[in-house]
């Protein structure tokens, strides 16, 4: 089939939201739009909110099911990516269930799905950061740690797409328990959950704390800590602690890989400079054999939250 001039859904399945967006074969996308995720209702019910957020999206692009290719979608655990099975995850609380062939009997077109940070290192590959780079990985800093390995211009998922767990790597041993059962992953320290997590223990132990300005605990975000790096002691601690073992993950990875760049996604790097700078810092100090070999810059995703979509989309395109 000839799939020119042909569009593509791309959906990222997240523990909250659903984001959803119609992409074109250039990497545009040309309406987006975000559902509840409603993973406590259970996966039927996330199925159902997948493919009517599909629907509406095409709808709302004025085309029509046949305009479109298929579904691409990304979602965290781990799936194989070439039967469509959610194997497990972990954030949604899944076991074996096939999303894939749910969404598609709903909606009526082909769907594929990947795990979301492979799909996010595929979307930067193909129109990102990594446009021009055969290796680099990808670290999404959200609700979990993700990751994406591109070696020699190609996604490595491991047996069955089941690898590239690079957020389950342990940092810290006997750590903090992580979803996935083990202590210490580096998602246990450098997802966003973990700089809430830490954000409120540090008010908790400082009443004096000025990030108290805020109101109460319920109102902490990913962002409270950075806002009062520069006045508050407490939120200074809380960043530095963030950026250290971040850090430490990113530098064992450039040292197994070492490729020509490390991208971080996810919310967290609306802080831009003020996380890269550090992080860079003390993966430079850290990395093995220094500046006597290849430098492992690190960058922020160039398609930002855009990267699942596009990602997504692009599992569809050849
Ligand atoms: C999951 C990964 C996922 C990541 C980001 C982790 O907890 O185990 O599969 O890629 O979160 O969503």
């Amino acid at each position: 089939m000839d799939n020119k001039n042909k569009y593509y859904v791309g959906i990222d399945l997240g523990g909250t939201f659903i984001k959803g967006g119609i992409v074109d074969r250039d990497g545009n996308v040309l309406v987006s739009d975000k559902t509840p995720t409603q993973s406590n209702l259970g996966q039927d019910k996330v199925a159902q909110n997948i493919s009517a957020l599909a629907l509406s999206l095409i709808e709302k692009a004025n085309l029509t099911v046949t305009d479109v290719v298929g579904i691409g979608m990304g979602a965290p655990g781990m799936i194989d990516s070439k039967t469509g099975v959610v194997i497990f995850s972990n954030n949604l609380n899944w076991r074996y269930f096939d999303v894939a062939s749910s969404v598609s009997q709903l909606v009526g077109l082909p769907v594929k799905i990947a795990n979301d940070a492979n799909v996010a290192a595929l979307g930067e590959v193909k129109f990102g950061v990594a446009k021009n780079l055969s290796d680099a990985i990808m670290i999404t800093l959200g609700t979990g740690v993700g990751g994406g390995i591109v070696v020699d211009g190609k996604l490595v998922e491991g047996n069955q797409s089941a690898g590239a767990e690079l957020g389950h790597s342990v940092i810290v041993l006997d750590g903090e328990p992580c979803s996935c059962g083990r202590k210490g992953c580096l998602e246990t320290y450098a997802s966003a959950t973990a700089l809430i997590r830490d954000t409120k223990r540090a008010m908790e132990n400082n009443k004096q704390s000025k990030m108290w300005e805020i109101g109460s605990l319920d109102k902490v975000t990913g962002k409270t800590s950075f806002d009062y790096y520069d006045t508050d002691e407490s939120a200074k601690a809380v960043v530095d602690s963030y950026i250290k073992h971040l850090a430490c993950g990113l530098t064992n990875f450039a040292n197994v890989f070492r490729p020509q760049a490390i991208i971080l996604g996810g919310g967290v790097c609306a802080q831009g400079d003020n996380l890269l700078k550090p992080v860079q810092k003390l993966l430079n100090e850290e990395l093995y054999a220094g500046d006597k070999g290849p430098q492992v810059p690190v960058v922020i995703a160039q398609l930002g939250n855009g990267a699942g979509l596009l990602g997504a989309a692009a599992l569809l395109m050849d």
